[in-house]
């Protein structure tokens, strides 16, 4: 089978199409045809560690664990272990493989108790491998908020993967949503759900006038010394990014121990309940797939390329076997 292989560390380029073994099922595994993928920016991580201690202290020290990246799929069950019962073959499955990665192929084997879920019926392929990346982190998140009591909540970086989740999910979450991005992408936000849009190229939300619940930094780009002004008290500050010189976990420690406005950094988990939450969701026409760009496996280095520019817009989808126009 075809799968885009990085046996280094490195830019974009260390990534090449190979031939390699296509994988057989264990007893507790299914084996997927894969119709599509996603290259995303925990793919550029592990490619190019920004934080090269702790990822390759995870995925091997001198040349990566996982030679084949991806974490999202979407496809078909093409067979089953002798123990698996709950999936057939046939079956349209989505989902994602953070421990395995391994998308990055025309096939891939998973235990059937991974955070797989057959897809949302009203959905193509290149939309279900569209969601779960963004949805569980954005999830881990927004789940340590009671929405409840804490009703407003500003979402930077709106238009990213994690930042559109964020939108869509703390809309559902019932939450007053303020959004801040660039002008190309205030009419999305808005479709996602935003109730206000700041456009940061005009003006910077830690000052715009107003004040938060919940300030959620899914981009990165903010600190929580700055945003402190615009929460309300009590308010928590999410950040993606450990910040300059890891400075969001010593925050996390100092705010936990001072009380009053806080930083909370929980490390993201998927479940396979979080994939068959973001399928319900979307079959309620609760929550969509904001797709930017499409490559082939051939193209797997402009992939990487524009994921890493940090500018896409939402997803960018792996087409694996074309089922429709790319
Ligand atoms: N290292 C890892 O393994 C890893 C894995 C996953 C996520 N993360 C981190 O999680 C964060 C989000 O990931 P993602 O995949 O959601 O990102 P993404 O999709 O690449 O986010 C890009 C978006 O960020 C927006 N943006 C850029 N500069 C901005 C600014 N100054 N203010 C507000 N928005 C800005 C852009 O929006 P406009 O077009 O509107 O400008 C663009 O749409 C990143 O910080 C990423 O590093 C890291």
């Amino acid at each position: 089978m075809k799968a885009c292989v990085n046996t280094r560390y490195g830019p974009p380029e260390v990534v090449h199409l190979e031939d390699v073994d296509k994988p057989v099922p264990r007893e507790n595994e299914v084996l997927i045809r894969m119709h599509a993928a996603t290259v995303n920016r925990t793919d550029c991580g592990f490619r190019r560690p920004e934080y090269p201690v702790i990822i390759r202290l995870v995925n091997g020290f001198f040349t990566p664990r996982n030679t084949i990246l991806g974490t999202e799929l979407a496809g078909e069950i093409e067979a089953v272990g002798n123990n698996v019962g709950t999936f057939r073959p046939g079956d349209r499955v989505f989902g994602l493989s953070t421990k395995k990665f391994g998308t990055h192929a025309e096939y891939i084997c998973l235990p059937a108790d991974a955070s797989i879920a057959i897809m949302p019926a009203n959905v193509s392929y290149e939309e279900a491998a569209a969601v779960c990346d963004g949805a569980y982190m954005a999830l881990t998140y927004l789940r340590c908020v009671d929405f409840t009591t804490r009703r407003t909540i500003l979402v930077n970086g709106a238009s990213g993967s994690i930042g559109s989740a964020g939108v869509q999910l703390a809309k559902y979450f019932g939450a007053h949503v303020t959004a801040v991005c660039d002008t190309k992408t205030m009419d999305l936000a808005r479709s996602l759900g935003a109730d206000d849009v700041i456009d940061y190229t005009k003006e910077d939300f830690t000052r715009c006038g107003q004040s938060f619940d919940v300030v959620f930094d899914a981009v990165g780009k903010s600190s929580f010394l700055r945003c402190r002004r615009v929460l309300n008290p009590g308010g928590t500050y999410f950040s993606t990014e450990l910040g300059f010189m890891g400075q969001n976990i010593l925050w996390t420690l100092v705010t936990r121990i001072a009380g009053g406005k806080k930083l909370l950094f929980p490390l993201p988990k998927d479940t396979k309940e979080d994939v068959v939450f973001i399928k319900e969701l979307m079959e309620a026409g609760r929550y969509k797939a904001v797709i930017d760009r499409r490559y082939t496996l051939d193209q797997i280095i402009e992939a990487h390329r524009y994921v890493e520019s940090g500018m896409k817009t939402g997803n960018v989808v792996l087409v694996i076997e074309k089922t429709g126009p790319i």
